[in-house]
Parts: structure tokens; sequence; C-alpha cells
């Protein structure tokens, strides 16, 4: 006979009614904020119509997040791997920070926080770099939540861009391979003035990394959250970050 197993559902916090530790919020939160087409699909919108709505969801987790002492938002906005979606879409999304930034720029100051990003930019269309340039420049004194957003990020490229550049270093001061350790490695990343993420998110039910962050989610706690991105909210937020204080963190040792 089997024994009935007290049933506990997968992610829920312990005590769902517990308050949040303020003093144990995660420091560095980062987000695969995955679902919006299957959002839009499921009303029988059009794809760009769950981006559209992704984006309205990064307004609120932004505020909330900040509002929470959280310091750092990474948010995976555009793949190196996205490249290959239909054009239509893609065009969509290279646009999403010309208009979204347009209305949540006054906001984001407001609210003192500072716009950063990881990512080959080079490639992005002249006027998507603008719109980001502008919002990091106009926020760049900000002090509060540095809200950093993936674009045309991959973790793969990332790490070989980082190993060339050691390399070229090296090569050209004649230095040995001896001197690479995980610090240098770490030094040439994108993310190399960000501590490593403590929370790592990915919505819409989905177990992948995608080649997000890989380097750098070593010893993050991962929750996947069954929410399609534009469906996630403050109290699903709230919710991971009840799931990792209940987490013990032993980042190899006992
Ligand atoms: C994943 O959903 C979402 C994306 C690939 C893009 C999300 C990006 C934004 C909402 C904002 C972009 C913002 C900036 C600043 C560039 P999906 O389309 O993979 O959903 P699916 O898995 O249900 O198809």
């Amino acid at each position: 006979m089997f024994k009935k197993l007290n049933k506990k559902k997968k992610n829920q916090p312990i005590e769902s009614n517990s308050e949040i530790d303020l003093h144990n919020v995660p420091n560095h939160v980062a987000i695969i904020m995955d679902g919006n087409g299957r959002w839009a699909k499921q009303r029988k919108l059009p794809r760009i119509k769950g981006h559209y709505q992704g984006m309205q969801t990064i307004k609120k987790i932004t505020k909330e997040a900040s509002d929470l002492g959280i310091k750092y938002l990474t948010l995976y906005a555009f793949s190196t791997e996205n490249w290959t979606r239909p054009k239509n879409e893609v065009n969509y999304i290279m646009n999403l920070p010309v208009n979204f930034l347009k209305t949540f720029l006054p906001e984001l100051i407001e609210n003192n926080v500072k716009v950063e990003t990881i990512g080959f930019l080079k490639e992005l269309p002249k006027a998507t770099l603008e719109a980001i340039d502008k919002a990091k420049e106009k926020t760049k004194t900000n002090t509060g939540l540095k809200l950093i957003f993936a674009i045309n990020y991959g973790g793969r490229a990332e790490i070989v861009h980082s190993v060339k550049s050691i390399y070229e270093k090296l090569s050209s001061e004649g230095s040995s391979s001896d001197q690479i350790t995980e610090q240098m490695i770490n030094e040439y990343l994108m993310t190399h003035s960000y501590p490593d993420p403590d929370l790592l998110i990915r919505t819409s039910g989905e177990q992948r990394i995608s080649n997000f962050l890989i380097w750098q989610v070593s010893y993050s706690e991962f929750i996947f959250n069954e929410k399609f991105w534009p469906d996630f909210d403050k109290e699903e937020l709230i919710n991971c970050i009840k799931i990792y204080q209940s987490r013990q963190r032993r980042f190899g040792g006992l």
C-alpha cells in the first residue's frame, strides 16, 4: 500500500500568510519573462499584444522591486537567439524601448531607478539604441534600484567575448594562462559591476535557463512560476520572495 502523501503545492511558501522578511530580500533578482506569446494566443490576440502587456508588467514589477528594497533587477528582454523570430515580432520588440521609455522614464526618475543594460547593443536598430541611451543618461545619477535590461544578450556569447578579451590582454603583456582565475573571468563579463543573482525567476511554467546568465547563476535560487509574464504581479513576486526566504543557501558548504 502506498502511504497517502501530505500534498504541498510545489513552490508554495511554507506559511502562505507569513510576512515577507524585509531584512532578507534578495539583493539581485533576475527574471526570464516568458509566456507573452501564449498569453496572447489564449486570448486569440496577435503575439505582439502579449509583448505589449509584458511591458506593462515590467512597469509594475520594477516599482514593486524598488519598493521592496531589491537592489538589482535584471530582465531578459531579448536574447541573441530571438533574431530568428518573425520579422514583425522582432521589429515590435525592438520598438518597445522607444514607446515604453517615453511614458515610463519620468516614473523611473521619480523612483530613483537607474537603467542599465547588458548585451551586444551595437547590433540593435538606431532608434532602439537611442531610446536606451537616453534612459541611461537621464537616470545615471540615480542611486536606487538598478534596472538592467539584457538585450541581444546570450550567456555563451558573453563568455566567448570575455575569454577573447582576456586572451588579448594576456598575449599583449606576454603573460601566461596561469593568470586566469574565476575572478578575472568575472571582471571581463558584462555583469562585472553587479553581484551574482540571488534569485532567478522564470515565468510561464517552462523550466530552462535559455542561455541567460549561465556563469552568474551558479549559486542562485531558481523559481519556476506558472503564470505567463503578462499575468505576473506583485503578489506573485512576493510569493517568490517568500519561497526564496524559506530556502537554505549553502553555496557548496554544509
Ligand atoms: C518571452 O515570451 C518574451 C520575450 C522574448 C520578449 C519580452 C520582452 C519584453 C516584454 C520587453 C522588451 C523590452 C525591451 C527593453 C527590449 P515569448 O514570446 O517567448 O512567449 P511564448 O513562450 O509564450 O511564445
